[in-house]
């Protein structure tokens, strides 16, 4: 017997089938053959929110969450975070290899050379009300971008996908910009290309009459956390790209689909949700309550858990010192005593010990935003530029990816059999229907 396969017996019909077992998986397909009669649709799996599921084969970003390893294209986060540049990342991510000196310089060219928008996004951006959440202007820019770049649909050119991802990663932080601006009241400052990628947006973002007077520290401080946030494998917004994409509709639509995901609280919106719940509690003195309610189920530590880390977040360890630097330049931000007791309190308590609850990316990040003078509604927005480069390594390698195909899962039915159609004259009122 092949000790790489599954031997499965249907006790149903006490017949037995051997199922290849191939990178400690089986292919869900594989389990067609299990049948009870010939017309049957054959064995399924049902994993509701992909819990133990796959979904592809990719060579982008490892993630071992027991161990708190997360690597892009083989390269420890921590020696990428020390050493590299969120430009080289994004270069290493779309293509594979770091790139040597003359690669990186004609990357980041290119980028600079497509910073700006089309004006008719700025009239679009200046459509929205004075208090529009910035997420919902970039979800609504990113994806109008698709109406301004048409050639975009032809996503069977490999040249022209990398032209649309140019494009994405180099206008991202103008559209990010001018979200910002337009929430302040301030006229939209464009880009300015003798500023490098980080400079140019806090340039655009900050920039009051004239250029902004940079802190060195802070903007490599807010590159490192880019580069930390640049691609985490299968998460949510991913995955929610990767579906779209395969229907093969541009770069830019799918793009958008991953924005909405990354807005919900439970993902990149948590980064929000934290402060504003750091905000409620207020006071050192309130935790204890508060973490009374979180046991209760009334509500969630906001920051902590992951799907995949059962160990802590590398990325928060990383973030975590990050803060310290960025507070000596900006001075201590005084919701950090109300994080940090949160953080040692949870890790002491046996209600997040037994669920492997520890600080993911999201809990610190945003103490460092507020205190870079970024408004809480606009963390997501930082996440969203820092994981740009790797929703669109991850949307190349799904398009490129020869056993992908449009994504369409099966469902199991539970609603009513076969009825009859019921003429309104015969049917319930609704009282008596309800009561029914
Ligand atoms: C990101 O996937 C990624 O990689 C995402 C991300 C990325 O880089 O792309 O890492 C970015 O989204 C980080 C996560 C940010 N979200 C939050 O911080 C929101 C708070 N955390 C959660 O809601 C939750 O932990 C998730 C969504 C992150 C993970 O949810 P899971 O894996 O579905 O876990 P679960 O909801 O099934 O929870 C397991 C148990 C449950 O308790 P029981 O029902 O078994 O009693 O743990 C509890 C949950 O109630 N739990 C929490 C909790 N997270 C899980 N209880 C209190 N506070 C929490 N934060």
């Amino acid at each position: 017997m092949p000790n790489d396969t599954l031997t499965i017996k249907d006790n149903r019909t006490g017949r037995s089938y051997e199922i290849p077992i191939n990178d400690n998986a089986i292919r869900a397909n594989d389990l067609k053959k299990i049948k009870v009669d010939d017309d049957d649709f054959g064995l399924m799996t049902y994993d509701p929110a992909f819990l133990g599921t796959a979904a592809c084969r990719s060579s982008i970003t490892y993630i071992d969450g027991d161990k708190g390893i997360l690597r892009y294209r083989g390269y420890p986060i921590e020696q990428l975070a020390e050493q590299s540049t969120f430009l080289e990342v994004a270069y290493l991510l779309n293509h594979g290899e770091l790139p040597n000196q003359e690669q990186l310089k004609h990357w980041t060219d290119e980028l600079t050379s497509h910073t700006y928008v089309h004006t008719n996004i700025t009239k679009f951006l200046e459509g929205f009300r004075y208090d529009a959440h910035p997420m919902g202007m970039l979800l609504g820019a990113v994806s109008a971008l698709s109406t301004f770049y048409p050639d975009a649909k032809n996503i069977a050119d490999p040249k022209n996908r990398y032209l649309q991802r140019i494009r994405l990663l180099a206008k991202a932080p103008t559209i990010a910009a001018f979200a910002f601006r337009h929430s302040r009241g301030l006229p939209f400052v464009f880009p300015d290309n003798d500023f490098d990628y980080i400079g140019n947006f806090v340039n655009m973002t900050f920039s009051i009459g004239g250029r902004h007077k940079p802190n060195k520290v802070l903007q490599r401080a807010l590159e490192v956390l880019f580069i930390l946030h640049a691609d985490h494998e299968q998460n949510c917004s991913t995955n929610a790209i990767r579906a779209v994409g395969s229907s093969h509709v541009d770069l830019f639509s799918a793009v958008s689909a991953g924005i909405a995901a990354l807005y919900g609280p439970l993902h990149g919106g948590a980064n929000e949700a934290v402060l504003n719940m750091l905000d409620e509690i207020d006071s050192v003195k309130n935790i204890p309550d508060f973490i009374r309610g979180v046991k209760a189920g009334e509500r969630r530590l906001m920051g902590f858990g992951h799907r995949v880390y059962k160990s802590y977040d590398p990325r928060a360890k990383l973030i975590k010192e990050i803060a310290y630097e960025v507070f000596e330049q900006t001075g201590l931000n005084p919701k950090l005593d109300i994080a940090l007791e949160l953080e040692r309190i949870a890790l002491e308590d046996d209600y997040f010990i037994t669920r492997k609850l520890y600080p993911n990316v999201d809990f610190y990040s945003g103490l460092i935003y507020q205190a870079m003078g970024y408004p809480t509604e606009f963390f997501t927005v930082l996440f969203a530029l820092g994981r740009m480069p790797g929703w669109l390594a991850q949307w190349e390698e799904m398009v490129i990816d020869s056993e992908q195909k449009i994504s369409r899962p099966r469902q199991i039915y539970i609603g009513s059999d076969e009825r009859p159609y019921v003429p309104m004259g015969k049917r319930q009122s609704t009282v008596s229907a309800e009561a029914g």
